[in-house]
């Protein structure tokens, strides 16, 4: 499956909505929490399967602001395996040389998930492969509402006229500022929904669904997908004979 790849065509930025855990565990007669956890290896797989592979970002949707609203236990279960899971993989981060990022409203996380994660954004800060941004207590609309405010503020401060705000200011003020739009965006479990996820960045991305689970997700069907991504003919709105190259 490997050798397919076109490496020449590589998606820079590849972006995941890792769902069906609970659907997983619920098969297996087990707990929603009990998914969660057997989600951990597929995100090692992926992740190293991109910086195996030379993908630049990876950008991996963990919690969602929506995600609140879920039972507190589940909540509660889920910021805890956050705490252990970066505990216990950032050595193995260092190793493959990835650095870390989030994005998302990170400071209303419990604070040793914030700490946590912080810590491990410094230390791996200075890695050179593959970056993984992990999407926590994020929302695309929420993300355009702070931005929005932010622009809002410089044209009061005088720092610009509306006749300014243009694609790229917006795209400045972003969470994603400095990473590049996802060419590809997977999303396991068969629903076919963006879920609040990167609304401004996916509006050229290719999608992928797979009716997978993602505790089932493994790095060859991360290579399927990228397959399946180098025979789409991306045409950002021309006609096929003007994107033939
Ligand atoms: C995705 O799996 C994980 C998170 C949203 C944190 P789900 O927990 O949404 O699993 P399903 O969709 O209920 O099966
Ligand atoms: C999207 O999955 C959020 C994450 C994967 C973190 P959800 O399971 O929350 O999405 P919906 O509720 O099915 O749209
Ligand atoms: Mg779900």
């Amino acid at each position: 499956m490997k050798e397919k790849i076109d490496r020449s065509n590589l998606p820079q930025h590849i972006a995941v909505i890792m769902d069906g855990n609970g659907r997983w565990a619920k098969r297996k007669g087990a707990e929603r929490v009990f998914g969660h956890r057997n989600a951990i290896e597929a995100v090692r797989e992926v992740t190293e399967g991109c910086a195996e592979l030379g993908v630049g970002y990876l950008t991996l949707y963990a919690f969602s602001t929506e995600n609140w609203n879920r039972p507190r236990f589940e909540v509660e279960a889920l910021m805890q395996l956050l705490v252990t899971t970066i505990s216990n993989e950032v050595e193995t981060l260092m190793k493959n040389n990835v650095r870390l990022q989030s994005i998302g409203n990170t400071d209303k996380l419990p604070n040793r998930c914030y700490n946590k994660l912080q810590e491990a954004i410094e230390l791996t800060q200075n890695n050179s492969g593959l970056t993984l941004v992990l999407a926590l207590n994020y929302s695309g609309r929420w993300e355009i509402t702070e931005a929005v405010n932010s622009i809002a503020k410089m044209v009061q401060a005088g720092q610009i006229s509306p006749e300014d705000i243009d694609q790229q200011l917006i795209a400045g003020q972003l969470t994603t500022r400095n990473i590049p739009d996802p060419e590809l965006l997977i999303r396991t479990s068969g629903e076919m929904r963006i879920s609040n996820f990167l609304l401004w960045q996916i509006a050229y991305t290719e999608l992928y669904i797979t009716q997978l689970l993602w505790p089932d997700f493994r790095r060859e069907h991360l290579y399927e997908a990228i397959i399946a991504y180098q025979q789409r003919e991306r045409r950002f709105g021309k006609i096929s004979e003007q994107v033939k190259s």
